[in-house]
């Protein structure tokens, strides 16, 4: 089986030395990159600006904005994929204009326009069909009810729900506590690592690749 992971933050610039980004570090992913791998299934990891080493055996393509996660996502589906597993923290928003040259802070303070980036989960429906495919909720309040949304409006076989604001769970930790939704139910984990939780994602995609495929 081939699965497509991404993961980490995604930078968005405004001039050549700024950019607006999240508290991703990729962990999550990083994890589940590694588990897919470990498991003898082909593995590629598109990841954002991270400081981690990535796994041993994993096919490695490192982007910096969502426009250039949305880029090679895109890429990778057009090659044929059996899974996909989106951890990735994509801004959401990006400056409209780029500076080119270093703003100065004699200048006035710059009053930043923003505008959409698109949701790579959406604009990747038609190419994902097929696919096993995973996203993640990353939420601060009414957790189950954004998260059930998002599995459908982004057309998800599963959707992993974390209230980021509980200790041991979301940004900066190497655990996590998650709820697994799917369109039959839900299922809350306990406080596990990364690792754990990664394992379990797997299980889910295998499982669910079975059911559809027999394989
Ligand atoms: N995602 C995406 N493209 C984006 C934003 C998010 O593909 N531009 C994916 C994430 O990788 C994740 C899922 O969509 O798998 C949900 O991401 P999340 O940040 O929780 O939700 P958003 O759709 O960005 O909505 P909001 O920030 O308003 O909660």
């Amino acid at each position: 089986m081939k699965v497509l992971v991404t993961a980490g933050p995604t930078r968005e610039f405004l001039d050549p030395v700024r950019f607006l980004s999240n508290r991703s570090t990729g962990r999550m992913g990083f994890a589940v990159a590694e588990c897919a791998r470990c498991r003898g299934h082909e593995t590629v990891l598109i990841s954002g600006p991270v400081s981690l080493d990535f796994p041993e055996g994993v096919r490695a393509v490192r982007v910096v904005s969502a426009l250039d996660m949305l880029e090679a996502v895109r890429s990778e589906l057009s090659c044929g994929c059996d899974a996909v597993v989106m951890t990735a923290a994509v801004a959401d928003w990006r400056p409209e204009v780029r500076a080119e040259r270093k703003l100065k802070k004699e200048e006035s303070p710059p009053v930043l326009k923003m505008v959409r980036n698109p949701d790579i989960l959406v604009e990747t429906a038609g190419l994902r069909r097929g696919c096993v495919c995973v996203g993640f909720a990353a939420e601060t309040d009414h957790v189950m009810e954004s998260a059930v949304r998002k599995l459908e409006k982004k057309e998800l076989d599963m959707i992993v729900a974390n209230d980021v604001t509980r200790p041991g769970a979301g940004f900066e930790v190497d655990t996590n506590i998650v709820t697994f939704i799917t369109a039959s139910g839900e299922e809350q984990l306990p406080l596990m690592t990364k690792a754990a939780v990664a394992g379990r994602i797997l299980d889910f995609i295998e499982r669910r690749r079975r059911e559809r495929f027999g394989c």
